[in-house]
């Protein structure tokens, strides 16, 4: 199996590793840029890391999110407070260092907005290290199978809609996620299973599939698994 797939025994073993490369990751950096997954799968690892603070110089990391719901920051879906309950309640982070998207904005300003803060501050385009989670039906980020938003474009950020619920989303694109410097998806569980064979073993290439179209881009592409979301790929 490539090395790029890390398969650990459970969730809590995979947040401790990643873990520790990524305070080695920030030892080694004087100043980083990354984005932050959403969903529940990542929630794990930024309590980890909020265990861990200490061991971490928190004012060298700027904190943006690959995607958001255009919720209010105290609703319940909103990743900016799964974030903030997890990890950002525990650690001394600059305010500045905190570029969280606006979802209780209009989505299509905040899109735009938002592609302007990346532009401004960071003019390579290039963050040093996107986490993406990976949804069942094969999207990542909040891009979803066979959307307008899954076609090239100069823009960094896109306005969204949840397929099954309707509710908006504001997700970077495709043309921000493949020029990261290191991308690394959490996947964990056997809900993921089939989704994984699809990407891994079939190596499917659709927009059925959205995730498989950053993946054909980026074979260095960093897969943190657990055995649950793993068992039986050869
Ligand atoms: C979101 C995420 C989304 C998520 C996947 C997996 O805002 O929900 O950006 O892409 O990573 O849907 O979600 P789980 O981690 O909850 O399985």
């Amino acid at each position: 199996m490539s090395d790029k797939i890390k398969v650990f025994k459970n969730p809590s073993e995979l947040a401790e590793k990643l873990a520790e490369e990524f305070i080695h990751y920030v030892d080694n950096k004087s100043t980083l840029n990354i984005a932050l997954a959403g969903g529940s799968t990542p929630k794990l690892l930024y309590e980890t890391l909020a265990k861990h603070s200490n061991e971490i110089d928190w004012s060298k990391i700027h904190f943006y999110w690959g995607d958001e719901r255009c919720v209010s920051p105290d609703h319940s879906d909103s990743n900016y407070l799964m974030t903030k309950t997890a990890l950002l309640d525990y650690i001394d982070t600059p305010t500045e260092n905190i570029h969280r998207l606006l979802g209780e904005d209009v989505p299509e300003n905040e899109a735009r907005r938002y592609d302007n803060e990346i532009k401004s501050n960071i003019p390579s385009l290039k963050f040093d290290w996107i986490f993406l989670g990976l949804g069942t039906d094969g999207h990542t980020a909040s891009l979803f199978p066979n959307t307008e938003n899954l076609k090239n474009t100069t823009d960094l950020c896109v306005v969204a809609e949840h397929p099954e619920s309707g509710q908006n989303r504001i997700s970077f694109t495709f043309s921000i996620l493949e020029k990261a410097d290191r991308i690394s998806f959490l996947v964990t569980g056997s809900n993921k299973k089939d989704v994984i064979h699809k990407i891994l073993v079939d190596k499917i290439v659709s927009d059925e599939y959205p995730v498989s179209l950053l993946f054909n881009k980026r074979k260095d592409i960093e897969w943190w698994t657990d055995e649950n979301a793993v068992s039986g790929l050869s």
